[in-house]
């Protein structure tokens, strides 16, 4: 039987599986994201978004790794203490908005996007979410 983490991999792949269709994943997610709130626009209204799109593509794998590993990469550590109050200040609740932008997205994008597919990008995210949250205010 296919466990959550099988899921949510299908699923990646459906949505963003090309190199064009990452892109128009990437775009579309930003779309919704920063339509989401004025504190999510505000925050990123200095920030280059092409640059942006080539580093959360790299650090979604990334969140999917922490998720099975548990242990925080270099990488990792950096883009935390990147978000945490002592640099760019992302409140911890503004994640929220991030997991439910990129859930729509996945449902705009995956064609066999369902609740159970859902629960799996819920489900796979988490831990790494967990972990920036925690990281804000925590060196
Ligand atoms: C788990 C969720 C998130 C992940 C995986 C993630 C990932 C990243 C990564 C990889 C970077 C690039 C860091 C670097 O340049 O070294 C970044 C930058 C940034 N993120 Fe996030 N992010 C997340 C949530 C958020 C949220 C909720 C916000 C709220 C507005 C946010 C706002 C920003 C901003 C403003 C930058 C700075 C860009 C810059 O300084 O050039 N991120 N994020």
């Amino acid at each position: 039987m296919k466990n959550y983490l099988g899921f949510f991999l299908d699923s990646l792949y459906r949505a963003t599986g090309g190199e064009t269709q990452q892109h128009d994943f990437l775009t579309r997610f930003y779309e919704l994201f920063l339509e989401s709130s004025p504190d999510v626009a505000l925050h990123f209204r200095d920030v280059d978004m092409e640059r942006q799109k080539q580093m959360l593509g790299r650090s979604l794998q990334e969140m999917t790794d922490f998720s099975t590993s548990r242990a925080a990469n270099e990488h990792l550590r950096r883009t935390a203490f990147r978000h945490s109050r002592w640099d760019r200040d992302i409140s911890p609740e503004l994640y929220d908005l991030w997991l439910e932008s990129l859930i729509a997205t996945a449902r705009e994008f995956d064609l066999e996007f369902n609740e159970e597919v859902e629960l799996a990008w819920r489900v796979v995210l988490a831990p790494g979410i967990a972990y920036m949250q925690f990281k804000h205010d925590h060196r």
